[in-house]
């Protein structure tokens, strides 16, 4: 008989969730104006918003937080931590920051000018917000099978070399200050790039003298994709992919709250002296000193030991897998899913699931709160909501993807709690044909309206 899958860790202290009746949630979702993001998460069973921060830390982690050093300059914690990093992606210049978008901050700080271009694979919000709000813009030269939710392409985070090429020779070289290459692409489902791609990246960036700055909050994630997926790499190490892949890049800025395995933290790493220099007076402005840069010490001397343990490829078989398992059985129940799996997600196509929902009525949040009331699962829309309104018209945007995002908090959760969640979308998906009506607004803010909307039903 074939063995299934087992995790490779085994546990040691545990945290009670809560469960609820479906009458309690009506009631609280009614109460939280049908907005997810206002419920407490004693209201919520298994809680899939996002896995950013959300994971579980190791017992090597737990250890190393008593040892963290607290000191305002010169802590060991971040000279551990430093050489850590060094020896993952091989950036001599590193500084913490209090999560991934303070790092953005920091180095656009030093990078970014009025009206410059940084093209990328589809950015995530707050790169693209940290880039807008200096008034450049963020240009997407992501490949088009990027955005076909059915396609079974195994790379679909990669850029579309032709397109930058376009935008390189169409733009004056002082008009890019740099090109984000983000890996794995969120906004795109968790889609990794070829290892081939960065290089061919890479190579186009060197020969027009731009910079390549890698978004690597889940770098460990398409390190694993590129070692299952790409041929010539199946013997190598993750660390031994992840090395290689940041020899291509200049620099990255970090979300270590990801593929850091911690609940808060972030940094930027380069190859460049001068950047660096620059980039630490902001640090100090806007983070704290260089040797601690918005972390604790102890949270330093965490991240040290999650980034290692995060490139080991017997966690990471176990953490994608599992997202896997949760697709496979919901495409078993016929669920529209987005494929090829991503490496943190899995996204629900809204539009296929619940067509019969008017699409000015939200369909994808009528989904994401009906899989709350059902089972008391919380996900995320990715759809009209989040894309908000055409700041002139003040229409709303309607996107091409209404999506539901079920984010996997890492070593969190068990296979047992993936097949809940499955069988609460089955049920769903089931007497998906009496869906007729979402959902309306009645107040939100101008701007990011997802936080705080107030939804009534229709
Ligand atoms: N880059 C990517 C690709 C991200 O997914 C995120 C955060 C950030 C940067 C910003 O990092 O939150 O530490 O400031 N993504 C979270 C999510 C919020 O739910 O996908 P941060």
């Amino acid at each position: 008989m074939e063995l299934p899958y087992a995790a490779p860790y085994k546990i040691k202290m545990v945290e009670s969730i809560k469960r609820s009746t479906q009458q309690e949630r009506e009631k609280w979702i009614k109460k939280a104006h049908y907005n997810l993001f206002n419920l407490s998460s004693d209201k919520v069973f298994i809680d899939l918003l996002t896995d950013s921060g959300t994971g579980a830390m190791s017992d090597k982690q737990w250890a190393a937080m008593m040892s963290g050093d607290e000191s305002y300059a010169g802590s060991t914690s971040f000279l551990q931590l430093k050489k850590v990093v060094k020896k993952i992606t091989g950036y001599p210049y590193f500084l913490p920051t209090h999560q991934g978008r303070a790092a953005e901050n920091v180095l656009f700080s030093v990078m970014v000018k009025k009206g410059n271009i940084v093209p990328g694979n589809s950015h995530f919000d707050t790169t693209k917000g940290h880039i807008e709000f200096r008034k450049a813009s963020a240009l997407d030269c992501s490949i088009d099978e990027a955005f076909d939710t059915v396609i079974d392409y195994p790379f679909k985070g990669n850029i579309d070399l032709n397109k930058l090429k376009m935008v390189f020779d169409e733009n004056p070289r002082e008009k890019i200050p740099f090109v984000v290459l983000t890996i794995t692409c969120n906004t795109s489902g968790g889609q990794p790039v070829s290892m081939k791609n960065i290089k061919e990246v890479s190579k186009l960036c060197r020969s027009y003298n731009i910079p390549l700055i890698f978004d690597a909050a889940r770098f460990a994630e398409n390190a694993y994709f590129i070692k299952i997926r790409e041929k010539g790499y199946q013997e190598k190490s993750i660390k031994e992919i992840a090395r290689e892949l940041f020899s291509y890049g200049d620099g990255m800025t970090m979300s270590a709250k990801k593929d850091g395995l911690v609940n808060m933290g972030g940094f930027i790493a380069l190859n460049n002296e001068e950047i660096y220099k620059q980039a630490t007076v902001f640090n100090i402005m806007y983070e704290g000193f260089i040797t601690y840069g918005g972390m604790n010490g102890r949270d330093m001397a965490a991240l040290a030991v999650g980034l290692d343990e995060a490139t080991e490829f017997d966690y990471l078989e176990s953490r994608i897998e599992q997202v896997s398992y949760l697709g496979k059985k919901l495409t078993g129940y016929g669920v529209p899913v987005l494929q090829p799996f991503g490496g943190h997600a899995i996204f629900i196509d809204a539009n296929k699931f619940v067509p019969t929902i008017p699409r000015d009525e939200y369909r994808a949040q009528a989904l994401a709160i009906e899989l709350y009331i059902i089972g008391g699962i919380r996900g995320v829309e990715i759809g009209t909501v989040l894309a908000d309104r055409d700041p002139f018209t003040r229409k709303n945007r309607y996107p091409e993807l209404e999506l539901v995002r079920l984010a996997i908090p890492r070593r969190t959760y068990s296979l047992n709690h993936m097949d809940y969640i499955a069988a609460v979308l089955k049920n769903i998906y089931d007497t998906r044909d009496q869906a007729k009506s979402g959902y309306k607004i009645i107040d939100e803010a101008p701007i990011m309206r997802h936080f705080t909307v107030k939804f009534a039903k229709n």
